[in-house]
């Protein structure tokens, strides 16, 4: 058979951290497969960057776009940002009728609809497991494993930053910016650390997660979000004086008025699981109707967690096995329900 071809647009740690999983479990990875998976070309802005990879295997493509145009079956983004050379790249891959591979939150929660489309249009798959909780299985968990349930709610950690940064802040009394910067040094922030600190990809990846448990179109400009940048030592001491723990959460519930969809910091209670979670895991909830209350939790962020998402992508498109990259075909979605104003 012949091996799935791949080109790879992005070599930072995500990137990187694809590459080194693909050599690694090489064999593994084909034999679940039921075929090869080779990467062919890539892309990046610095061609003469050290990335700490053998690069000298691949093409090495200037111009990104093109990578659409290159023969590879697949093009993974792992560049970041909701607009320019990400969505370009997108659309120019789903027009070109290949495959394409994401974990950018942010591109899917404003353009997600239209490459969905896109996507079907073509009859090509559209991934994004990476996008939601990092090496966490969320999105497959929710669209395959939790298919036949109605939900009621979906809520958890989802930025594994400011996980690190309250837990670090709780446990070891640091300054908020001194674990900030720790988190970007291992490659867990955003490229603009606002992103995660104002609550931001939190909500991205809560519009994309709402889309998926209730079918609905994801709709980012219904998420309320406030984020931790406010957030002081002595609020933390404090709430774990009365016997809580501060996490920021991403909420999602079908309520009467619509659905509410919310990122802020909530006071966790000790015996809740959530309240547990530390570092830059994530955590995800969900309460179906007839499965009852799942717990998704693993790594959030990092360079190995979430290349395992993304190249569990590229074996579910070597094998064939994709659907509509929603919960159901876009032109079925319910459309957004008009968002709750949370009051009850
Ligand atoms: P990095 O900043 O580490 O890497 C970004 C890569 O994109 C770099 O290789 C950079 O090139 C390249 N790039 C940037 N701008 C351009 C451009 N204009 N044209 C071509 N290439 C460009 O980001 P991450 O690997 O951390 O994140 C990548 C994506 O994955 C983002 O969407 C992020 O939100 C998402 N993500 C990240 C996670 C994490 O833990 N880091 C977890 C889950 C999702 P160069 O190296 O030459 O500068
Ligand atoms: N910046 C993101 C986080 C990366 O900290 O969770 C994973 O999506």
């Amino acid at each position: 058979t012949d091996p799935l071809r791949v080109a790879l647009a992005g070599l930072g740690t995500v990137g990187g951290g694809v590459i080194r999983l693909l050599d690694a479990n090489r064999d593994l990875i084909a034999r679940r497969a039921g075929r090869a998976i080779e990467i062919v070309a890539v892309s990046a802005r610095d061609r003469s960057k050290d990335r700490g990879v053998d690069l000298s295997r691949f093409d090495w493509v200037d111009d990104t776009t093109a990578l659409a145009r290159s023969d590879a079956d697949v093009v993974v983004e792992l560049i970041g940002g909701s607009d320019g050379p990400a969505l370009t790249l997108a659309r120019a891959t789903l027009g070109a009728g290949k495959a394409f591979v994401t974990a950018n939150k942010a591109m899917l929660a404003h353009h997600g609809l239209e490459l969905g489309e896109a996507a079907e249009a073509a009859g090509v798959a559209l991934k994004f497991e990476a996008a939601v909780a990092g090496g966490i299985p969320v999105i497959k968990g929710l669209r395959e494993g939790a298919a036949a349930n109605e939900i009621a709610r979906v809520y958890g950690i989802l930025n594994g930053t400011c996980n690190f940064i309250l837990s670090k802040m709780e446990a070891e009394g640091r300054d908020f910016a001194e674990v900030l910067a720790e988190a970007q040094a291992l490659g867990y922030a955003e490229a603009d650390p606002s992103f995660d600190i104002d609550g931001v990809d939190a909500a991205h990846k809560l519009s994309i997660l709402a889309s998926i448990a209730f079918g609905t179109r994801p709709a980012f400009g219904d998420v309320a979000a406030s984020g931790i940048r406010h957030l002081l030592g002595a609020d933390i001491a404090e709430a774990a004086a009365l016997g809580y723990r501060v996490r920021l959460l991403g909420l999602a519930e079908a309520g009467p008025n619509g659905l509410f969809q919310r990122v802020h910091p909530h006071l966790v209670p000790l015996d809740h699981p959530l309240a547990h979670v530390t570092g830059s895991l994530n955590a995800v909830v969900a309460e179906g109707n007839f499965v009852g209350r799942l717990l998704f939790q693993g790594a959030g962020a990092g360079d190995g967690p979430t290349a395992s998402a993304v190249v569990a992508d590229l074996i579910d498109i070597a094998r064939g096995e994709f659907g509509p990259p929603f919960a159901m075909p876009v032109a079925s979605l319910a459309a957004a329900p008009k968002a709750d104003s949370g009051e009850r």
